[in-house]
């Protein structure tokens, strides 16, 4: 199992090395290279995705990032910035299907800021496309009119395949959990989402047992806080699934406890929580690394097929929190608040 560690910057160390201590836990046979991205990258090369970053990860079997984009990169260029390594890096390796689950732990009804019989039982498995969308498409840029006032254009564009492939991974699981699909367009203003809709019906075919609705994206971010429940998949592009995803997490209590993974045609996979480098709490040892030791889960399920294992850590998650650890972003009244670096050995703890 070859691994590519990149932890990046902020909180990102911090996090990934809670991660990469359950893993070694596991008693597994794995290759841990670490690598720089991000502000690490750019420190280190220059470069945001130096070279050799680029080549470890192409080599490796999956990828465990931190996260990137201390704000004290704010400044640099726009190629230089840290948040550049992590776009060329999906399209690089061509990872396509981000996977972000919205579980809520029954431990941590009480730390959500909705009502627990609102949120108590969710689990949602949101997929957002990840390569394409208003973030990769021509023509983009800031520029000054004849008449000298500047003007700002991200051209949003899907071309059929890329709709084609997204929903197949949605289908796909969907069928393996509780056969319903919520596609969340925008078909009413915007025409690429109008034939996103159109595909997502084709393909829909394929799937017999699969039931199929769609929902505008401002109803679908209301109604995921009216009645989060009502969603099994929800299938989105890039920028709609961006923001859901984000407003989710913040159903199942902080942004600390959502995963991710996201994958490639085949076994491909890189693994991250969903979340940003928290500039705020960098370096203090209090991040949440819940999202990023659930991420190494995921990698453990989806890239080496190992179910066994991605279980046992998210049973040790599970365990961690039965038994009162918090961090800070979850903690409440009559809980132990932890550190990030006590929170992993709870978990290795718990294993
Ligand atoms: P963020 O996710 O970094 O932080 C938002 C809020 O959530 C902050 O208050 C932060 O302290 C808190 N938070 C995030 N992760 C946490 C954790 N594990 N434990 C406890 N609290 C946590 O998003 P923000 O502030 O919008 O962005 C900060 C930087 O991160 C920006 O430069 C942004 O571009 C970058 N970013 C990077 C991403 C990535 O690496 N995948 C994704 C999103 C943002
Ligand atoms: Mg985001």
């Amino acid at each position: 199992m070859k691994i590519a560690v990149l932890p990046g910057d902020g909180i990102g160390p911090e996090i990934v090395a809670q991660a990469v201590k359950v893993l070694k836990a596991l008693d597994l046979d794995l290759e841990l290279q670490e690598a720089p991205i991000g502000g690490a990258g750019y420190e280190a090369a220059g470069d945001p995705l130096p070279d050799a970053t680029l080549k470890l990860a192409k080599e490796a079997d999956a990828v465990l990032l931190g996260a990137v984009g201390d704000w004290k990169y704010d400044t640099l260029p726009r190629d230089k910035r840290p948040e550049r390594g992590l776009l060329r890096i999906r399209k690089e390796l061509n990872l396509f299907a981000n996977l972000r689950p919205a579980l809520l732990y029954p431990e941590l009804a009480s730390a959500s800021t909705l009502k627990p019989e609102v949120v108590s039982g969710l689990d949602i498995m949101i997929v957002r496309e990840l390569t394409g969308d208003i973030y990769f498409g021509q023509p983009r840029g800031i520029s000054t009119l004849d008449n000298g006032e500047r003007e700002g254009v991200n051209t949003m564009r899907y071309n059929e395949s890329e709709i084609r492939r997204i929903a197949h991974v949605a289908f796909g699981i969907a069928q393996k959990r509780n056969k319903k699909v919520c596609s969340v367009d925008k078909a009413n203003v915007l025409e690429t989402t109008e034939l996103w809709r159109q595909v997502m019906i084709e393909v829909a075919k394929e799937y017999p047992d699969v039931e199929l609705s769609h929902m505008y994206v401002d109803n679908a971010a209301m109604q995921l806080i009216r009645a989060p429940k009502q969603f099994d998949v929800m299938v989105t592009g890039n920028i709609f699934g961006d923001i859901l995803s984000d407003e989710a997490s913040m159903l199942t209590g902080s942004i600390g406890m959502l995963p991710s993974a996201s994958l490639d045609q085949g076994n491909k996979g890189m693994y991250e929580p969903s979340h940003g480098s928290a500039p705020d709490i960098a370096g203090q040892d209090v991040a949440n690394p819940l999202a990023t030791i659930l991420s190494a889960a995921m990698m453990l399920r989806y890239t080496f097929n190992d179910e066994a294992n991605a279980s046992r850590v998210e049973n040790a998650v599970k365990k961690a929190l039965e038994q009162g650890y918090r961090t800070a972003d979850i903690w409440t009244e009559g809980t132990s608040k932890v550190k990030c670096s006590e929170m992993g050995d709870a978990v290795v703890a718990a294993l």
